[in-house]
């Protein structure tokens, strides 16, 4: 193998150039050349192909560094038809013009379809990204489990998932954790964090509402901001019981803090907030407005008078309030378990390629006895049988839905990733640079001016 390409697709993460990084140092030693596409697979709709080469001399550009958020390439959400035929030829021969053997994709469950036609042509793989942390599988035969149900609207069916395995292991899990969720999770308790000093200053109840789309594995991470509540879209909300949960802690401690997902769902699976269909062909979802409909929930559930006779006058309205703690969860520095093992993932798709894989995905397992470790699945294990790709969601017996919180297994879920994932540089990189009297005088300087002078093109 004498060149690879690599592309960067779908919501971006912190870590992306982290992964780009590993696989760009892997390639180094195995002195492969390395084409970064810009802009995820839109390099590939463009006949002149927009790319950067990332290794001149086999060593990297000085604008790749894994310490820093986002993505060098820019990313984007276009994905490939698998049914456009003609388009799809057009991609082969930019590939083939372009002279590589090999195609890293960095993405989640929506680049991977977008992989899948490209594979059956050209040697491809997934290094994986998300900090929903919602690709992989709970266990192995989690994929078989999903039904089609009909209904009127288009496509004319719906998914349900029908869970079958009783027994559940942490070791059974494929993909234990990707790359992004662990920055994200240190961003939202961060906010959590502050949002309850000021809460617990004017008497409030907070309502924070977090990424994720229907998977709660962020929610679930924010326990470590000590919210009072977390509400997770696989647990349908049960009116009666969060309102008293709500009366009698504030009752105690005269505020509250609620951490929910975006996807939140009422006792009848209707999303709280609002949806919009996105022109994602991986039929993602956008949400919009769960903390508000929980806010407007809960003034109608709870009323002025509770609230009158705890807080001096106040009304319901005034009481509770809403953040969304929105892009900040996917943007900034990544901390130091998403910066070591995105590089690792990274170099890991680079000897798939090597190894003549096809269509498979780099992963990160966990086992008591040795942590984590590198290992690659088909992507074929992750489709169920009408060949989709679902959003992993937060297995059950993660959440206790009568406490609202974290089950004993969902802490042990998330210790293994946490315990050690902030480093000591990631504090100190705070210290050194947020204050720095040069942040004053300087301007901002785009890593995008400096790909703009790298980019060449096709003839
Ligand atoms: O999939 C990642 C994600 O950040 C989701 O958690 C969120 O719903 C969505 O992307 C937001 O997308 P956009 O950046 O298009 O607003």
């Amino acid at each position: 193998m004498k060149r690879i390409a690599l592309l960067t697709a779908g919501g971006d993460t912190p870590a992306l150039n982290a992964t780009l990084h590993g696989a760009v140092v892997r390639a180094n030693q195995l002195q492969i050349e390395v084409y970064g596409l810009i802009k995820g697979y839109n390099s590939l709709f463009n006949p002149r192909v927009p790319h950067v080469h990332l290794n001149p001399l086999f060593r990297e550009i000085p604008e790749l560094d894994a310490t820093q958020g986002g993505t060098i390439l820019g990313a984007s959400r276009d994905y490939v038809d698998p049914e456009d035929h003609e388009e799809l030829g057009k991609i082969y021969d930019r590939l083939k013009q372009l002279q590589v053997d090999g195609l890293i994709c960095v993405g989640g469950d929506g680049t991977l379809n977008g992989l899948q036609p490209i594979s059956e042509h050209f040697n491809s793989v997934l290094a994986p990204k998300t900090i929903d942390n919602d690709l992989g599988l709970n266990y192995l035969s989690e994929a078989q489990e999903w039904v089609r149900e009909p209904q009127d609207e288009a496509p004319g069916y719906r998914y349900r998932h029908t869970r079958r395995l009783v027994d559940f292991d942490l070791e059974y899990m494929v993909n234990y954790t990707t790359p992004g969720y662990a920055t994200a999770v240190y961003d939202v308790s961060m906010d959590v964090k502050r949002i309850r000093t000021t809460a617990e200053s004017h008497r409030r109840i907070a309502i924070v509402e977090v990424m994720g789309r229907h998977s709660g594995y962020i929610a679930l991470g924010a326990a470590y901001g000590q919210p009072d509540i977390i509400l997770i879209p696989e647990s349908p909300i049960d009116e009666g019981v969060l309102i008293e949960r709500v009366k009698e802690i504030y009752g105690l401690q005269k505020n509250v803090v609620i951490v929910c997902g975006e996807g939140i769902v009422d006792d009848s699976g209707a999303v709280l907030g609002e949806t919009l269909q996105t022109t994602d062909p991986a039929g993602n979802i956008q949400f919009s407005g769960a903390a508000e409909a929980l806010r407007r929930l809960l003034i109608n559930g709870i009323g002025d008078d509770f609230f009158i006779s705890k807080r001096r006058g106040d009304s319901a309205e005034a009481t509770i309030f809403t953040r969304k703690v929105g892009h900040t969860q996917r943007g900034g520095r990544p901390i130091l378990f998403d910066r070591f093992y995105a590089s690792q993932l990274g170099g890991k798709a680079v000897d798939m390629l090597l190894e003549g894989q096809n269509n498979t995905v780099s992963i990160l397992q966990w086992n008591r006895e040795d942590g984590f470790y590198l290992d690659s699945i088909e992507a074929n294990m992750l489709r169920d049988q009408w060949g989709h790709i679902h959003a992993r969601l937060l297995h059950p017996s993660f959440y206790n839905p009568e406490g609202l919180r974290p089950s004993r297994m969902g802490v042990e879920y998330l210790l293994p990733i946490f315990t050690t994932a902030l480093g000591h540089d990631d504090v100190e990189y705070i210290r050194c640079t947020l204050f720095d009297s040069g942040n004053l005088l300087r301007p901002y300087h785009s890593v995008n001016v400096d790909m703009a002078k790298r980019i060449r093109y096709l003839a």
